[in-house]
């Protein structure tokens, strides 16, 4: 992708008014002895108060927050970006306190920050690990000229039941993919450093979450309980979070589900002997929100000293939002019941963890100066949209483009209908940070400016998001303080009537269609899968008017989309496209941009397919296309298999894929085999598409899966351009955790697929010797 400057606001003070005491320059140089020497000085309150983490509200206003702090009580605090809230918190710790230890400020970047960028799906999508790093280093650069020193990103929980609302915010459904990037986006937040070094003052501390497994909850079922087998967790579950920690995630936020019978709050097998053990984590863990205090009605703690025990034994540093480290801490080592050790195990990662952020050296390394008027980080100058505009055109997956309805001419006159259309609040997706919804380009206002002077453009709302009153008062519920949904008021077949008449006068009609929002947040579980029934009788009758039909969707999961397929002359997947997503989805429907976009996950038929996975493990009896019959693994109502395949996604021009040559027939153990395919532009324009490997084990010592993604490569041909893509293939590749749980590659068979998704491949195989 095309390399953008990340500008710097320079916000941060070198000289903070407040005159603090920095430490001794032999301590600054040295974090061992430092953090020694603090931990030597403290009080068992003072060691306590570290652990916390709380945020301004109704229960604790600014002032209140501030004394907390200078009484030594609170360690850090999020959800606080403005300047003028954080230096009173900062001169509080660094003024007032007894040992002048400063606060670490935490906030939810993540898919950009004062920009935002497409939500983690559409990251995923593009397939562009540079497109993924440049976003969250984007994203690192806004949020610290904010003041934010931590994030609570990236989530890289697989997800494999669109159900779960949280879906929209990780990067689907397969291990490889989410943890390539996993691995980029801490990247781009860190700028590169590792844990343990020094960040600079515009990068911020990754917390990669939630750890573990969360997106696992049954049933889709937000904060349901996780169970799965050890070698499906380690096989594919938790491959990104280590990646994450590889990648130097300075902290890891833990799960609220159980694993393996056990809150991940009070895991001490997860928090201890996996992460820190066998992982080699050093570094900071952050309780979730409330988790702790959770733990009693999870039936694990009788009490909240009880809770707070299990929590620090198992290794939770910072407590979130939680009272219970504050009021029983103090007691439990008092009484002998946690060892002093224990607490200071924690209180190292966090005084640690603020030194890694640079506070020691400068307290208001990333605050804004006083002077600063906070409205002015909202100003429009400070975004970054030209990498938003490219970014969100790379992530948006074309899946069908029947007699090649798009792109549209620009000379032709369009009807632009639907409730997304010109719904900036719903562009930005959830989790939007800092970003400013006035701000988002809509679709509406993206095509307008496409066909400025060029051709016409008519406007109808066609239809409410929904009509249904529980869904409408939910997300109400869950605006927070943004306006509420947008309900038009007219009757439902007025405004269809209105999309109709439009449609009747254009050449082509798009439709914009999908969820708000909030239906794909936390908390936001659904049962049903398809698009609200007013949005599917605007489709229908915006079909029976013959026009072309191009029907973009706007949505945080995985939709049900039978109808859809079968009926849209094209359709666009462009989840929540961000800031710029107006603009980046006009590009694509006016062929400004050729869409690249591949699924990072399965669309399902039904909702009674999930799990619609692509790598699932083989079957004794497997359904077999072109051979029905019974007793075989079916659902003998429905075709079988994804709607679209994890992988998918098409482009203006076509693309060939030779079958893949093999540099060898057999490797020994150990080597490396390699296998190139010649991909060639079979069409008439530039265009990216993205090579993916597969491999399968043919006969294993245990159960593996029909095929699992290895490896991918992104290229742009030119029309009539070939070029070889090379994949190396060794133990990296092959091997997986067998029943042990150890990692081994085993000889025998081994197939190698390459393809442009994961249904369409060709095949080679080799040996693998002893
Ligand atoms: C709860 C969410 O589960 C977590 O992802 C988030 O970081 C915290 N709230 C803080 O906002």
């Amino acid at each position: 992708m095309k390399s953008f400057a990340v500008t710097v606001i320079a916000t941060a003070a070198l000289v903070a008014p407040l005159a603090w005491a920095q430490p001794k320059p032999s301590l600054l140089a040295d974090k061992s002895a430092l953090v020694a020497d603090l931990m030597r000085q403290m009080t068992l309150e003072e060691k306590v108060g570290q652990l916390r983490l709380i945020s301004i509200g109704p229960e604790m206003p600014a002032p209140q927050l501030a004394e907390e702090i200078a009484a030594g009580r609170v360690g850090g605090t999020f959800n606080s970006i403005n300047h003028k809230e954080q230096r009173p918190l900062q001169e509080a710790a660094v003024g007032k306190s007894r040992l002048r230890i400063p606060v670490l400020f935490a906030y939810d970047v993540l898919h950009g920050h004062r920009t935002s960028f497409p939500i983690g799906l559409g990251l995923a999508s593009t397939w562009d690990m540079d497109a993924v790093r440049l976003t969250a280093r984007t994203a690192a650069v806004e949020a610290a000229a904010d003041g934010v020193d931590v994030t609570f990103a990236p989530t890289v929980d697989i997800s494999r039941d669109p159900r779960w609302g949280r879906t929209s915010e990780g990067f689907g459904e397969d291990p490889h993919l989410v943890s390539q990037v996993a691995r980029a986006m801490v990247q781009g937040f860190q700028n590169g450093a590792r844990r343990g070094e020094v960040l600079q003052r515009d990068s911020i501390m990754a917390s990669v979450k939630h750890f573990a497994l969360y997106g696992a909850v049954e049933g889709g079922r937000d904060y349901n309980i996780v169970d799965m087998s050890p070698m499906r967790m380690y096989n594919d579950y938790l491959p990104p979070y280590k990646a994450a920690i590889d990648a130097g995630s300075g902290g890891v936020m833990i799960a609220l589900n159980t694993v393996n019978g056990q809150p991940a709050t009070s895991n001490t097998w997860l928090l201890q002997d996996l992460l820190r053990k066998d992982w080699g984590f050093k570094g900071v863990t952050f309780s979730d929100h409330g988790a702790i205090t959770e733990l009693m009605r999870h039936g694990v703690a009788r009490d909240e000293r009880e809770a707070a025990k299990l929590a620090i034994t198992a290794g939770v540093d910072m407590s979130m939002a939680d009272q219970v480290y504050l009021k029983e801490l103090p007691g439990l080592v008092k009484s002998g019941q946690v060892p002093m050790k224990t607490l200071d195990n924690a209180v190292r990662e966090v005084l640690g963890t603020k030194y890694d952020l640079g506070l020691f050296h400068d307290p208001f390394l990333r605050i804004g100066k006083a002077e600063d008027d906070p409205a002015d980080l909202k100003a429009d100058s400070r975004l970054h949209r030209p990498p938003a505009r490219d970014v969100a055109r790379r992530s948006l997956v074309l899946l069908e483009n029947r007699n090649r309805t798009l792109p549209i001419a620009k000379g032709a006159s369009v009807a632009l209908v639907g409730p997304l259309a010109d719904a900036p609040i719903d562009m930005i997706g959830v989790w939007s940070a800092q970003a400013v919804w006035k701000q988002a380009v809509t679709l509406r206002s993206g095509m307008e400016q496409a066909l400025a002077g060029k051709g016409k453009m008519l406007y109808a709302r066609g239809a409410n998001v929904s009509e249904d009153k529980a869904v409408v008062e939910y997300l109400n519920f869950l605006n927070w303080d943004e306006p509420e949904v947008v309900q038009d008021k007219r009757s439902p077949q007025e405004m269809i009537d209105e999309a109709v008449a439009a449609a009747g006068q254009a050449d082509v009609v798009v439709a914009a269609v999908g969820e708000s929002r909030g239906m794909s947040h936390e908390s936001s579980s659904r049962t049903r899968l398809d698009l609200p029934e007013s949005q599917q009788a605007l489709l229908k009758a915006l079909k029976a008017t013959g026009k072309p039909l191009v029907i973009v969707l706007m949505n945080g999961r995985p939709l049900t989309l039978g109808w859809e397929q079968a009926n849209a002359d094209a359709m666009l997947e462009t989840w929540f496209a961000g800031t710029e997503g107006g603009h980046a989805i006009a590009d694509v429907l006016f062929g400004d941009a050729n869409p690249s976009g591949k699924l990072p996950l399965s669309l399902p038929r039904s909702v009674g397919q999930i799990p619609t996975y692509y790598n699932y493990p083989r079957l004794g009896r497997p359904f077999t296309p072109g051979k029905p019959g019974n007793y075989t693994s079916q659902y003998f109502d429905e075709p079988q298999g994804a709607l679209y395949p994890f992988g998918y996604g098409l482009s203006y021009t076509e693309f060939e894929v030779s079958k893949p040559v093999l540099s060898a027939s057999t490797v020994k153990a150990g080597g490396t085999v390699e296998a190139s395919v010649t991909v060639k532009n079979t069409g008439d324009r530039a265009g990216e598409t993205v090579v993916q490997l597969y491999i399968q084990d043919v006969a294993a010592s245990v159960v593996r899966p029909v095929k699992e993604l290895k490896g991918f490569r992104k290229l742009m041909l030119q029309p009539g351009e070939t070029q070889v893509v090379k994949f190396a293939i060794g133990n990296e590749q092959l091997s997986f955790y067998n029943q042990q749980l150890q990692r081994v590659s085993e000889p025998g068979g081994f197939n190698v697929q390459i393809g442009l998704n994961s249904r369409d491949v060709q095949e080679a195989s080799f040996e693998l010797l002893p």
